[in-house]
């Protein structure tokens, strides 16, 4: 089935509480999409539709980047780990210079043109055409012209941890602006980080044990 049918059929046009200004196409109670997929996409070698919901860390950092525009505006900006794609519209919105939503999951990809697509009318003229997906993983790359890297939630799995954390380290000390979201997942480093603000972040889905989760905006700081 071609993905973009999938997404529409799997998921709802869903208001997001912190982030009003945005609505996603979004796996919901009434699209249990995560339970109906999980068997179907682990027997494909697909991975899990992280791409249907707004993780706590990508809201909080796109909370952040639309409070504070000054952050992006202007400048060329990389949504690491895009999923949904939340970041990548509020950079957008908050008047960056260019985005690039980059995710290794081409459904996430595909989500993100569809979000884009959705939420055309809230963001500046043209700044639908500023946004560009790539698939590519970039991890341990030098990102030739990126001046600011975000990414939400990219702390849930120990080895992505490790090697996304040090490449962003090294990338701030190239001088890059790196901010990430995070709640507080397990393999958070608890050291080289400054929190830039602290957001109550509303979980929309089944997929976290409770209904708000405090979540940090962190700048990371180089090695
Ligand atoms: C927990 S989700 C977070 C999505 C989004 N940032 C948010 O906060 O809603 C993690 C995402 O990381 C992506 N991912 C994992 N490894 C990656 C890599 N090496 N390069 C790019 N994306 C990756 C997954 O496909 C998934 O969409």
């Amino acid at each position: 089935m071609a993905r973009r049918t999938f997404i529409l059929g799997q998921t709802a046009v869903t208001d997001l509480p912190l982030v009003p200004e945005f609505r996603l196409h979004l796996a919901t109670h009434v699209t249990p999409l995560w339970q109906a997929t999980e068997d179907s996409l682990h027997r494909t070698g697909l991975p899990p539709p992280y791409w249907a919901f707004p993780w706590v860390g990508g809201q909080a950092v796109a909370r952040h980047v639309l409070d504070h525009p000054e952050l992006v505006a202007g400048r060329r900006v990389l949504d690491f780990a895009a999923g949904c794609g939340l970041i990548t519209l509020a950079a957008a919105r908050a008047g960056a210079r260019a985005v690039t939503a980059v995710d290794i999951d081409p459904f996430a990809l595909t989500a993100i043109g569809l979000n884009t697509t959705l939420n055309r009318d809230s963001m500046p003229a043209g700044a639908e055409a500023i946004i560009t997906v790539s698939g590519e993983d970039v991890v341990g790359r030098t990102l030739a012209g990126v001046e600011v890297v975000l990414a939400g939630d990219v702390c849930y799995e120990r080895p992505m941890a490790e090697s996304v954390m040090r490449w962003l380290r090294t990338l701030a000390g190239a001088g890059l602006t790196v901010i990430i979201g995070d709640p507080g997942r397990s393999y958070l480093p608890r050291t080289g980080l400054t929190a830039l603000a602290r957001h109550l972040v509303p979980t929309l889905a089944d997929i976290e044990d409770a209904e708000f989760k405090a979540t940090t905006v962190w700048r990371v700081e180089a090695a």
